[in-house]
């Protein structure tokens, strides 16, 4: 049994906060590279390593005691690597103006007991929206090829 999905649920503490009031971005990358592992996990049944976090746009902020979701979804799987894509949702749990804050695309790849990538079971986009959003993962996945190409000059040091 492979699990496609899955979304964190959890309150905004005090140590999650800058001084200005607000969850650091910081906090808000572990929490998505916590869900992006689970979301691997759950798919592969292996133990999953991050290769790529990117496109990610915080889009609100999120305060102390909110109400914070983080949903992974499977939209690509390749030989060893599964595509993720997240959303963050906050809300004040007294209100529930829940609303988008944060959204981007992790790449996990499984890995074997010798430290290894290994082969992941197949996603196979059924719904007219899952086929669009694996399509644009692929469309990405070209586009990353370019970028890592421009960005060629950050490794000579
Ligand atoms: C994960 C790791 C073992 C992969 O090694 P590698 O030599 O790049 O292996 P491969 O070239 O076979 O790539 C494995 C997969 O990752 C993908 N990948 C590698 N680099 C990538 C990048 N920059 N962007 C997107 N995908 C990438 C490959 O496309 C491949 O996917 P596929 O098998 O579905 O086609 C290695 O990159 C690593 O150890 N990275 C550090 C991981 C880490 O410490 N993460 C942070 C803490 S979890």
């Amino acid at each position: 049994m492979h699990q496609r999905e899955i979304t964190l649920r959890f309150l905004a503490e005090p140590q999650d906060v800058n001084f200005g009031g607000k969850v650091h971005g910081g906090a808000v990358m572990k929490w998505i590279d916590l869900a992006a592992y689970a979301c691997a996990a759950g798919w592969s049944g292996r133990y999953c390593v991050t290769v790529y976090a990117g496109g990610i746009r915080f889009l609100a902020p999120i305060h102390v005691g909110n109400l914070v979701e983080v949903d992974a979804k499977i939209i690509y799987t390749g030989n060893t690597s599964m595509h993720i894509a997240l959303h963050v949702n906050a809300c004040d749990p007294k209100a529930l103006n829940r609303r988008l804050t944060t959204q981007c695309i992790v790449i996990m790849v499984a890995m074997d007991e010798s430290g290894q990538p290994m082969q992941v079971p197949e996603w196979v986009p059924q719904s007219e929206e899952d086929k669009l959003h694996h399509s644009k993962a692929i469309k990405l996945m070209e586009m990353r090829k370019l970028i890592g190409e421009e960005m060629q000059f950050l490794s000579k040091r």
